[in-house]
């Protein structure tokens, strides 16, 4: 196994914790890079054929706006994702790393070109302004960065697809020989290019759409102007960005699709999906009806309404987000490695041999368990198996999921986890006195006041 020493998030979990910084990741780099360098290319081919002085000076402030998002929060983002993924889910970053190695580092170089090309453009725009020949070469800079950004998203969307529909990888000669052009043209690339594409610039028209109502206060013509453009270009991209979404959830695996609705809205709320299509319905009701009010009276409508518009787009994107992460489950990457980085085939294996034995961060009087060390191997087993989508007593707390269980109780729960009640969770792997000693420990935190006593006392006797 490729392992990780263990951290436990506390009370937010990993699944919120990384679901928080991915997101906002997501909202910069479609919104602020991609969308927006094809949005700010549009512009400045407008302002330079046109020589509007006033167009290019409104696509150097939105230009400015995005370079501190992009560089900022873009960027860092980007980075806490890589060191999330590093320690919650070893395995899976390694599984991909090994088939997609020469594709990221490309990924890797494209990034620091776009983010270089970026600075650069920055640096250079003032100095040659509109009408001067020097001005081709700023339009030829954003061109660069806008296909550089283009380029990191493609390769990235090309992983994310291989997640979701690693195809034909899998059925090539595995593992002797894994057919890495099968990975990169997986069933759901091209189709998720396409949808990531075309909502990227629409979703940064509506940000431009926004920045516009600031940076137009005084000169309500440039305002109708910009809002026009702006407001055709999102219109334009939504049936674009709905085909290929449609055809994109047409190479989900099946198993994926049922559980769409439940990924839509919680568990608990799986018995209504039609709040799932209420919730959808507003949420683009909301974005469309800011845009086509900015569009039609751009000179009267209220900043409210640029504000709604992108709350909607941000609530869109989320809950995208966020179904195409739980409809995965319980696999991170499909059919072949569950999301706690056990692989599927080694489960027999690690059924027969123990799961502890080939854990390199457990203490090794841990790894075989009897009666004496059980509560300690019980709860190294619930780090490694559970706890990417459990905490002990924050959210999806595993204290409150095995309430009123008694340990026998919990015992046979642990044998059925990916049972048609609950598909998305991952089987237990490992022998019957590990599933025992799993047990055993849940059940400690239940039935004692204080259950890290019990925990500590049979720590300290091991240790002994
Ligand atoms: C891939 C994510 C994931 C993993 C890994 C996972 N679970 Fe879960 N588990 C869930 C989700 C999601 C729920 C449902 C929460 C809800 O009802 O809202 C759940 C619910 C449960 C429940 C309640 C089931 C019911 O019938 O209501 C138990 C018990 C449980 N998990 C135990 C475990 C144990 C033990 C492990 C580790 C061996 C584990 N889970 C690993 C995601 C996961």
């Amino acid at each position: 196994m490729f392992d990780y020493p263990i951290f436990e998030m506390p009370f937010i979990g990993h699944r919120l914790l990384f679901a928080f910084d991915a997101i906002l990741h997501v909202f910069i780099s479609h919104g602020a890079a991609v969308g927006g360098s094809i949005i700010l290319a549009l512009t400045q081919w407008l302002a330079i054929k046109n020589n509007d002085h006033k167009l290019d000076a409104l696509s150097y402030k939105i230009l400015f706006t995005f370079f501190i998002l992009a560089t900022a929060v873009g960027a860092l983002t980007g980075i806490g994702i890589w060191i999330h993924i590093n320690i919650i889910n070893p395995a899976a970053i390694g599984a991909l790393l090994r088939v997609f190695f020469w594709k990221w580092f490309i990924e890797w170089i494209v990034f620091n070109a776009e983010m270089i090309l970026l600075l650069w453009l920055f640096l250079i725009w003032k100095k040659h302004p509109l009408g001067t020949q020097g001005k081709k070469k700023v339009f030829n800079l954003v061109l660069s960065y806008a296909v550089a950004s283009w380029l990191t998203m493609a390769i990235i969307t090309a992983i994310l697809g291989f997640m979701m529909t690693p195809g034909n990888w899998l059925k090539s000669y595995f593992p002797a020989e894994p057919d890495y052009m099968a990975a990169l043209f997986n069933p759901s690339w091209i189709p998720s290019l396409g949808f990531r594409t075309f909502w990227s610039i629409a979703w940064a028209a509506a940000m431009a759409m926004l920045l516009t109502w600031f940076f137009t206060k005084k000169d309500l013509e440039l305002r109708q102007k910009a809002m026009r453009l702006f407001g055709t270009v999102l219109l334009v991209c939504i049936p674009f960005f709905v085909l290929f979404g449609a055809w994109y959830y047409a190479q989900f695996p099946q198993a994926a699709k049922d559980l769409f609705w439940m990924g839509a809205i919680t568990r608990r709320l799986a018995a209504h999906p039609e709040y799932a299509t209420y919730l959808i319905v507003a949420l683009s009701s909301m974005v469309l009806i800011g845009a086509v009010s900015l569009y039609t009276k751009p000179k009267h409508a209220p900043v409210f309404l640029a504000v709604m518009m992108l709350i909607g787009s941000m609530g869109l994107i989320g809950e995208f987000e966020r179904v195409r992460e739980f409809v995965r489950k319980p696999y991170i990457i499909y059919d072949y490695m569950y999301a706690n980085g056990v692989r599927v085939a080694d489960v027999p294996y690690l059924n027969k041999t123990g799961y502890l034995k080939h854990a390199a961060f457990v203490p090794p009087e841990f790894r075989e368990v009897n009666e004496q060390n059980k509560l300690v191997a019980g709860k190294y087993l619930y780090q490694m198996q559970c706890r990417y989508c459990h905490t002990t007593n924050g959210i999806n707390s595993v204290k409150a999921r095995t309430a009123g269980l008694s340990e026998e109780a919990i015992y046979i729960r642990i044998g059925s986890l990916n049972s048609p009640a609950t598909p998305f969770m991952p089987p237990f792997t490992g022998t019957d006195a590990e599933r025992k000693a799993l047990a055993a420990y849940l059940a400690s935190l239940a039935t004692h006041d204080k259950p890290a006593l019990a925990y500590q006392k049979q720590l300290d006797e091991v240790k002994k």
